[in-house]
This record gives structure tokens, C-alpha cells and sequence, in this order.
């Protein structure tokens, strides 16, 4: 079933944005190390939207976070743009780590309370293009955070003045702030009301296909996934048990944690 898949991917031609290869990760024990994702293999090609599914604990966080190099890759290859980026240290990583943005699934962590919407966007777009003052910064500010449907008054407002979706929204365009190429979303809807959770997924459609953009989307939600998804990969105690694409998934699903996960889902 795997194997089918993956040569799906190869035979097409093109050099897949990312691709990850028997990848093994993991976290430090005190007794030395436990293994949490074993020699898992996916590819995602550009403007494709590809999800990563499990129950909790499956691992898909911890992916999430070795392609942006917060854990170390302990084996297997990660290729971003056909170049091999899995053992690469922090200042090699640097000119990737822009293209790769991680959207973080609980944004009242990832934001600091003290900084303004303003400034938890001048923050990253200084990075990019640190040469923005004044007008011009205010204005990518405003741009920004136009494109996720934010309105400009709001850049006063503290975290704690926002509401779960505009937090998410606010998170969403500071990864956008360094124009990536892949922005790796790790349950960005699941902590919001259903109707909010569907303009977010419907924002973040746009958003791709206005920037270009390429996806990795993380989900425990089946629902969700079917929405967004062109390929999925079903992971089971940080191993994959399915890959294939969305539709095939959904009409076909051959593996029986994939059918139990089906069944739990609420739509299906
Ligand atoms: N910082 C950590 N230290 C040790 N173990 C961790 C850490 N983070 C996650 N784990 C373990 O790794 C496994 C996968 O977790 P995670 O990637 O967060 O799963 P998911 O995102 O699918 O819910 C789980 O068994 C979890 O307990
Ligand atoms: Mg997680």
C-alpha cells in the first residue's frame, strides 16, 4: 500500500517541494532516548496540500517540529527543493528555516502577551526585510494583516483583546510575514467553533492559492482533513499505515486504524 503510493509520487515527474525519506525521530530519555516516529516516508509536491492524520500521540506534532529543526532528525533524509536538509545545523538550516513556517495549533502559546498585534508582526517582517521603517513597515503591517482578513484597527490590540480565531489568524500571517514556501499547519482549527474553524479553512485555501503556497496540515479531525486534503498520510503510533491520495482515502480506506478513524468521525 505504501510502496504504491510513494511511487505515485516518484513517477510524476517533478522534484517534490519536500520530501521525507524513513525518517526517525525522537525525544532524550533519562535513560537515554525513546523513539517516537519510525521510518516514516511522505513527500508533499509544490501547491499540493498534503495532511498528516493520527489519534493523539501519534507523532504528528513531532514531525511538525523536526522540519523546522526545534528536535533533530535522528535518521532517514528530509530533501527540501531536492537538497538535503536533515543534518544540517542551525546556521546551514538558516535560508530554509524562512521557507519552512510552522503554524503553531495553540496561538495563546506561541504569541507573547506583552507584544502588540503590530508588533508580533514587525517582529518577523524586520527579520525578512530588515531595511522596513516607518510608513513602509506600517503599511506590510496593514497588508498583512489584510490578507488574513484581520481589520487594521486591531494592531493595538494585546493577545488577550483577540478572540481564539483572530489569535489564529494573527499567528497564520506572521508565519506569512517571510513569505514561505511551505507552511506546515499543526491543527490550526482544532481549538476553534466550527463556524469559525470553516472561514479559517477557507481563508487558508486562498491564501495558497494567492501565494503559491504549499501545505503540510495536521489533524486528529478526518472531517477537516477531507475539506483541505489532495494526499493523505495516516499515522499509527509513529508509524504511517496509509498514504494516498484524499479522495482514494475517503471512498477506499484500506487499512483498518484508517476505517476505525472513519468510523469515529462524526461526518462519515
Ligand atoms: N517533548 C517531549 N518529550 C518526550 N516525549 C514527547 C515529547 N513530545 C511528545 N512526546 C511523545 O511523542 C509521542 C508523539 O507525540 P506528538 O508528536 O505530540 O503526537 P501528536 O501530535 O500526534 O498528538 C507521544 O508519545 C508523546 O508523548
Ligand atoms: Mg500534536
Amino acid at each position: 500500500m505504501l510502496d504504491d503510493a510513494s511511487q505515485d509520487t516518484v513517477s510524476n515527474g517533478d522534484v517534490p517541494l519536500l520530501s521525507c525519506q524513513d525518517l526517525v525521530l525522537g525525544y532524550p530519555t533519562p535513560s537515554g532516548w525513546k523513539e517516537v516516529v519510525h521510518r516514516v516516508s511522505f513527500s508533499i509536491r509544490k501547491g499540493e496540500t498534503v495532511a498528516l492524520v493520527g489519534e493523539s500521540g501519534s507523532g504528528k506534532s513531532t514531525i511538525a517540529k523536526a522540519l523546522v529543526k526545534l528536535i533533530p532528525v535522528r535518521g532517514g533524509s528530509v530533501r527540501f527543493g531536492g537538497e538535503e536538509v536533515a543534518a544540517l545545523g542551525t546556521s546551514a538550516f538558516r535560508p530554509f528555516r524562512k521557507k519552512i513556517q510552522l503554524v503553531f495549533q495553540d496561538p495563546w502559546h506561541a504569541l507573547n502577551p506583552r507584544l502588540t498585534a503590530g508588533q508580533l508582526l514587525a517582529e518577523p517582517l524586520l527579520l525578512h526585510a530588515g531595511g522596513l521603517r516607518g510608513p513602509a513597515l506600517s503599511s506590510s503591517i496593514d497588508n498583512l494583516l489584510e490578507s488574513v482578513r484581520l481589520s487594521p484597527d486591531l494592531r493595538r490590540r494585546y493577545p488577550s483583546q483577540l478572540s481564539g480565531g483572530q489569535r489564529q489568524r494573527l499567528l497564520l500571517a506572521r508565519a506569512l510575514a517571510v513569505e514561505p514556501e511551505l507552511l506546515v499547519c499543526d491543527e490550526p482549527v482544532s481549538a476553534l467553533d466550527v463556524s469559525i474553524q470553516a472561514q479559517l479553512l477557507e481563508l487558508l485555501g486562498e491564501l495558497k492559492r494567492s501565494r503559491a503556497l504549499t501545505l503540510l496540515f495536521i489533524s486528529h479531525d478526518l472531517a477537516v482533513v477531507q475539506q483541505v486534503a489532495d494526499q493523505v498520510l495516516v499515522l499509527q503510533d509513529g508509524k504511517a499505515v496509509e498514504w494516498k491520495s484524499s479522495r482514494e482515502l475517503f471512498r477506499n480506506p484500506e487499512h483498518p486504524y484508517t476505517r476505525t478513524l472513519l468510523e469515529a468521525c462524526p461526518v462519515w
